[in-house]
């Protein structure tokens, strides 16, 4: 019988979203990658109790994560109905709809249709009542944004998700999204972008700024570049990393050119000379940005998700710090 570890909340850091009364975990646990049935239920399980065990309270899902689309969601059901049946409410369980999920016209995009059916789907597979968030997972320019928004809306008066964000959407949609969402009385928790040291579209292009000014808050995924970010491909790629898996069209070798190279290897150099690892560097540097409240991880293997924990309490960047890194990787080669 799974009993939790009792000194679970000794040593996480917790920040307040802004503009809601929720706490999240510097570091939340991303089920995209090795959370379906492309791991093992053990191995599934082994890596969620710990993250539950070390105060790592968020797990952020989407319909399709997993392989097949959906497995993960229902792993993470397995065990929140069997070792954290009695826990639920001490987890923030996020799920998501927007890419493409099943097969004909409902199965994508940001139609009522789709996104309110996708999350009955994904409550059944979770096993849940409801989730904590539910996410626009982009935005669809061939749906009306008050239709997509609507669907949120409505998501949280049927008592299907607590709260509300919106992911991968452009600066001016997310504005757009936001003022509709505030129309119906509802305010988004959090927006969920591609962001990290080497992509930093979401700060340069305003849309911190629209988080910051309208008091929500920020949860960047990918915050290591799939990997990239941690040092792993400076030599080789390695046999067992996501890039040498045949079934991983996100991440391919063509992504690691001569210019990227030479800046990784640069960002190499700085972080021995401030006797930090590269990983340990990528995950402040986005945990250094006004207004990230968590930052989302992915990892392939339990011990990973125990360094990066460990990581996560460390001191964090300074200002000339961040912005040396910045020099670095924005250098043309
Ligand atoms: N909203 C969206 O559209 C969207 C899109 C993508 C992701 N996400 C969310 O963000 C989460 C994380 O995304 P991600 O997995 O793409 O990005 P990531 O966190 O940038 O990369 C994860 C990969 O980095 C490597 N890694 C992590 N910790 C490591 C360590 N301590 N040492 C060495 N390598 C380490 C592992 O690579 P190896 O596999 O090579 O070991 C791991 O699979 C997802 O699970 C999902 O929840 C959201």
């Amino acid at each position: 019988m799974y009993l939790p570890n009792p000194h679970r909340y000794d040593s996480m850091v917790y920040r307040t979203v802004p503009g809601s009364g929720v706490k999240l975990p510097i570091i939340s646990l991303g089920f995209w990658h090795n959370f379906g049935n492309e791991n093992t239920y053990e191995k599934v399980k082994e890596m969620v109790l710990w993250a539950f065990d070390h105060g790592i309270t968020h797990f952020d899902l989407a319909n399709n994560y997993g392989l097949p689309g959906g497995s993960a969601e229902a792993h993470l059901g397995k065990i929140l109905s069997e070792e954290l049946k009695d826990y639920r409410d001490e987890l923030f369980i996020s799920t998501k709809a927007g890419f493409r999920m099943w097969n004909g016209p409902y199965g994508d995009g940001g139609s009522r249709k789709y996104l309110l059916s996708s999350l009955d789907q994904s409550l059944k597979r979770l096993n849940i009542p409801y989730v904590d968030l539910f996410y626009s997972h982009r935005f669809d320019d061939q749906t009306p944004l008050e239709e997509t928004i609507l669907a949120l809306v409505d998501a949280v008066r049927m008592g299907k998700a607590l709260y509300v964000g919106l992911s991968n959407y452009p600066t001016q949609e997310l504005k757009k999204a936001v003022a509709i969402l505030k129309s119906h009385g509802i305010h988004p928790l959090l927006f969920q972008p591609h962001f990290s040291a080497l992509d930093t579209w979401a700060r340069d292009e305003g849309a911190f700024d629209v988080c910051a000014e309208e008091k929500f808050g920020v949860i960047p995924y990918s915050i290591f570049n799939q990997g990239l970010l941690t040092g792993k491909y400076l030599r080789e790629i390695p046999k067992d990393s996501r890039m040498a898996r045949p079934d991983n069209p996100f991440l391919t070798e063509k992504s690691l050119n001569v210019s990227l190279l030479n800046r990784l290897t640069k960002l190499n150099e700085y972080c021995e000379s401030i006797h930090r690892s590269m990983t340990e560097v990528a995950l402040h540097y986005v945990l250094g940005q006004r207004p990230v409240s968590s930052a989302l991880v992915g990892v392939s293997r339990l011990e990973q998700l125990q360094e990066l924990t460990k990581a996560a309490l460390q001191e964090p960047l300074n200002m000339a710090q961040l912005d040396q890194i910045d020099s670095i990787l924005k250098e043309k080669s």
